[in-house]
């Protein structure tokens, strides 16, 4: 697992862009998260792909999560979210951004059909990755199998109360299913990049950076996959024990091992 600890979030967006274009640029397949975090990594992808310096033409996409049960064309599902934050600015094309069915009539099937879908193009190159203040990823709560794959999941309420603020700060207008990659489906992702911003996460990346491997913290199983980039602002890395050693391993890095 390598520890990029930056000053500020817009240095922690700018540098997954960074992991993420050199992907785009070889026309990889892209697993995308959706939430805030990412929002600034999109809009710097956006930026590059107008300025000409990027393209993802050759580009695949799927998402990691979708709710249960919201209209396709709700503004909060993720099929819209990621369409409004970037898909939908750069020269992917629409047909290519795939998303776990929400609206379909056996959630279940749809989770294993998307499952199939993943596996059929051949699987994912580059998965972004967000923490829940849990230590969940995807929508994978604590006591999530370590080796699962992609299915229904109920959110815990503490999710439920952190996503309230995208449905008006209503608890109650919040799905309580959603289908999410399994923690063995984002583990099969070629590379990782979990990206954390702000106090709040500091307690979840400590859990997954020097906690054991434990379901009670999903983020902890990135520790078992051999190609992980973790990317941390100042405020996230506060309950880190061994920041000193991860900034000497990353500012020793040698050149041509690349990201
Ligand atoms: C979203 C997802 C979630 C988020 C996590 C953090 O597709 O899978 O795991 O990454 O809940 O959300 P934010 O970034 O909003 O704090």
């Amino acid at each position: 697992m390598e520890i990029i600890i930056v000053d500020n979030s817009d240095q922690v967006s700018t540098t997954a862009a960074d992991v993420i274009a050199a992907h785009a640029e070889l026309g990889h397949t892209l697993g995308l998260a959706t939430g805030s975090t990412p929002e600034g990594t999109y809009r710097e992808l956006i930026h590059r792909y107008r300025h000409g310096d990027l393209s993802f033409n050759r580009c695949t996409a799927f998402l990691l999560d979708e709710y249960v049960g919201l209209p396709k064309d709700h503004e909060q599902t993720y099929y819209c979210t990621i369409r409004r934050q970037l898909t939908s600015h750069i020269d992917i094309a629409d047909e290519r951004v795939h998303s776990p069915d929400g609206t379909a009539a056996h959630p279940g099937e749809a989770a294993e059909e998307y499952e199939r879908l993943i596996a059929r193009s051949g699987g994912i190159d580059v998965q972004i990755l967000g923490i829940g203040t849990d230590g969940h990823i995807g929508f994978n709560e604590p006591t999530s199998s370590l080796a699962s794959r992609t299915r229904i999941k109920t959110l815990h309420p503490d999710t439920v109360r952190d996503n309230a603020r995208f449905f008006e700060g209503d608890e109650s207008r919040v799905p309580h299913h959603v289908i999410t990659q399994g923690i063995g489906t984002i583990l099969d992702s070629r590379h990782l990049v979990m990206i954390a911003t702000g106090e709040s996460k500091a307690h979840a990346v400590r859990a997954m950076v020097e906690g054991p491997v434990s379901a009670m913290c999903p983020a902890s199983a990135l520790q078992l996959h051999q190609h992980v980039t973790v990317i941390l602002d100042r405020a996230a890395v506060a309950e880190l024990s061994n920041v000193d050693y991860y900034t000497y391993a990353f500012s020793h890095k040698p050149q041509w091992q690349g990201f």
